[in-house]
């Protein structure tokens, strides 16, 4: 396997563990750190929907509070056709932990598409702002 197909691995199986009860929309995500240590995630949600956290987060706390500060790719894996890229959100949380990182999208099919965090994310508010 390649790197990014063990990544795209790791979010699959992390999906797997998705606590999704009210959307049904189950994602999984993997960010690989510099170290290249993988840390994964999935979509924990909340009957209090706003306090829903996104796979993406889980993985990128779960990796920065294991002392991991450095990132080079991220994976995203659902069941969806049009493969489903990080929201808004994420993608502002993404930028100041991981910069310009890698973003694989992927689904349960197989499909599979590589960007960047500069094209998903372009004109980013970050510390250089302040
Ligand atoms: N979700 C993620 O976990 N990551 C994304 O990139 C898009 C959305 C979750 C949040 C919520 O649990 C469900 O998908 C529907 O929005």
């Amino acid at each position: 396997m390649t790197d990014r197909e063990t990544l795209i691995a790791a979010a699959r199986a992390a999906r797997e563990n998705a606590l999704a009860p009210y959307s049904n929309f189950r994602v999984g995500a993997a960010v690989r750190s510099g170290s290249g240590r993988i840390f994964a995630g999935c979509n924990i949600e909340n009957s209090s929907y706003g306090l829903t956290v996104c796979a993406e987060r889980v993985a990128i706390w779960k990796a920065l509070s294991e002392g991991e500060r450095v990132f080079s790719a991220i994976a995203v894996v659902t069941d969806a056709d049009a493969l489903t890229p990080p929201c808004g959100a994420c993608r502002q949380i993404l930028w100041e932990f991981c910069g310009d990182a890698e973003v694989v999208l992927a689904n349960l099919k197989g499909q599979v598409e590589v960007h960047r965090m500069s094209e998903l994310f372009p004109r980013p508010f970050d510390a250089s702002h302040l």
